[in-house]
């Protein structure tokens, strides 16, 4: 079958700013500072973005962390983990690295004490003046979710999150960013959202889910709403299910103590997984901006009903990995990875079916399966369409065909695969399953910015459109209590268990059988 792709080239540079558009002199004050998402994400990305886009001249990174530090130390501390978690690509000279560790200050102290907050407010107006960041902040709270609350106390008691004015004319920006898990139920995150408005306006609050910032998970929009040819047939109509799935081949890696209380349907299902169904089944929105599309994210999450305790008995399924191989290496049970308990009982593995009860999805089933120490990573979005109505064929001419499939990956292999039955050439009438394939490198022969880029550049700029709102992480954290819930008044037991390096337990196959289905494994 012939590919609708164009002849390849060599991988281009992405724009990340919207329009042209460059952010104003900032500061960007990271908590957690010497944490493994800054490590490993914040700061390459960063370093990225100041080499390879025009960032302000006048641009600053303060780290403020526990840690005693001297700058000269944080600065070591920081090219090190650039220099080793930067794409091979795009590895700094050693100009570049000098020019980048000249930005980075850092301001040492707990996150409980008033007077570390008093020395960060000196520091940053000192940079003001020094390297004329203009009074606009961009706080990125990359800490453990128990200290969000205290930090963010601070910060309103030191003066800190209120937008300043600047010589009288201009106004300055505060913006706060902060990281997944927000909460860990409902009524915890109901209430870190009340101490954030006591402290932040809502327009300034950029709540993060990394997937958002994916080029594949935005192109979801695109798809749908700028090609007349799938929407008239994105319904309950013609579409017979839709499965979202999330694999991934690492383990639970040094991050048990945070893994244990979280679990996959907290780490994965309640953001990343959500998210992506949500644009997956919204309604068009009446504009592309930032409240139009989360409007309809939420009314998407609100149609989901919670989930009864016998429907979490019957439509979900938890699972944990034993030791097995994963990528051709022997890899440890769960239980028996540094730093989980020997009675955990936390998931690795979910599959779920849920229900969007309105007039597009009305009997619809979403298969959501997400899971570590699965065969291979892999997030697909499949959209499976209804058989024809009659059947024109023998089923002896038809048993290679299997129902029209539309395949998001969204990574890794980004790209897009529809299936279709042809017949295979000759005399027989033989009917078989091709497929017509898009994909991102080949197509546009550009690197897909990593999601933190996109999604510190629109922190930069004042556009929330990929941050999640409010009423979002409300509304969702409401059906996975459901589950949570149901699952507490279940017997230990009922957490089945999968060999690492498999597709999850025979459970989860059970769960989409039943209903005459099957996964669509990668
Ligand atoms: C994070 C989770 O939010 O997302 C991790 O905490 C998970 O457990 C990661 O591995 C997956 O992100 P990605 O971009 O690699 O799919």
């Amino acid at each position: 079958m012939e590919q609708v792709v164009q002849p390849e080239v060599a991988l281009k540079q992405h724009t990340i700013w919207q329009n042209g558009q460059t952010p104003e002199p900032c500061a960007v004050v990271i908590f957690g500072a010497t944490g493994d998402l800054t490590q490993r994400k914040l700061l390459p990305t960063l370093a990225h973005m100041m080499h390879d886009h025009p960032l302000p001249q006048s641009f600053c990174i303060v780290a403020f962390a526990r840690r005693p530090m001297t700058d000269e130390q944080w600065r070591a501390m920081a090219l090190d983990s650039v220099n080793k978690f930067m794409a091979p690509g795009d590895k700094l000279d050693e100009k570049a690295q000098k020019a980048f560790a000249q930005n980075l200050f850092y301001c040492q102290s707990d996150f409980n004490d008033r007077e570390g907050y008093q020395k960060l407010a000196d520091l940053l107006e000192r940079l003001d003046e020094e390297k004329g960041t203009r009074g606009n902040r961009l706080f990125y709270l990359a800490t453990p979710p128990t200290t969000d609350s205290e930090i963010i106390h601070q910060l309103g008691g030191a003066g800190l999150a209120r937008q300043q004015h600047n010589n009288g004319d201009e106004e300055s920006w505060t913006r706060i960013i902060i990281e997944k898990p927000f909460g860990r139920d409902l009524v915890s995150a109901q209430k870190l959202n009340r101490e954030l408005a006591r402290v932040f306006r809502e327009n300034q609050t950029y709540r993060i889910d990394h997937y958002m910032g994916k080029e594949t998970v935005q192109n979801l929009l695109a798809l749908r709403f700028a090609n007349g040819i799938f929407e008239p047939l994105w319904n309950q109509k013609y579409i017979d299910h839709v499965q979202i799935v999330v694999a991934e081949s690492l383990g639970i890696g040094t991050r048990a103590e945070y893994y244990e209380e979280s679990g996959a349907i907290r780490d994965m299902v309640q953001n990343h997984i959500m998210q992506v169904l949500c644009l997956t089944a919204m309604e068009p929105p009446v504009a592309f901006d930032a409240d139009a599309i989360r409007d309809e994210k939420v009314k998407v999450m609100r149609a989901i009903p919670a989930l009864s305790q016998e429907q979490v008995a019957s439509n979900t399924v938890r699972a944990r990995y034993t030791a097995g191989v994963v990528d051709g290496e022997s890899v440890p049970a769960y239980k028996e990875e540094k730093g989980v308990a020997p009675n955990s009982t936390t998931e690795t593995y979910v599959a779920l079916k849920l229900f969007i009860e309105n007039w597009r999805w009305a009997d619809v089933p979403f298969y959501i399966r997400t899971g570590k120490r699965l065969p291979a990573r892999s997030t697909e979005v499949t959209i499976q369409f209804k058989r024809v109505p009659h059947q024109l064929y023998k089923p002896s001419e038809t048993k290679g065909l299997v129902p029209n499939r539309l395949t998001i990956r969204i990574q890794p292999d980004e790209g897009i695969t529809l299936k279709f039955g042809a017949k295979i050439p000759g005399a027989a009438r033989q009917l078989e399953s091709v497929d017509m394939d898009f994909s991102y490198a080949k197509a546009f022969g550009i690197i897909s910015p990593e999601a933190y880029e996109r999604l510190l550049a629109d922190a930069m700029i004042g556009d929330s459109t990929l941050f999640i709102r409010r009423d979002e992480v409300e509304a969702s954290w409401r059906i996975v209590d459901s589950i949570i819930n149901g699952w507490k008044s279940m017997p230990a037991d009922s957490v089945h268990t999968y060999p690492a390096g498999t597709w999850g337990p025979k459970e989860a196959e059970e769960l989409i059988e039943r209903d005459g289905r099957e996964w669509d494994t990668p």
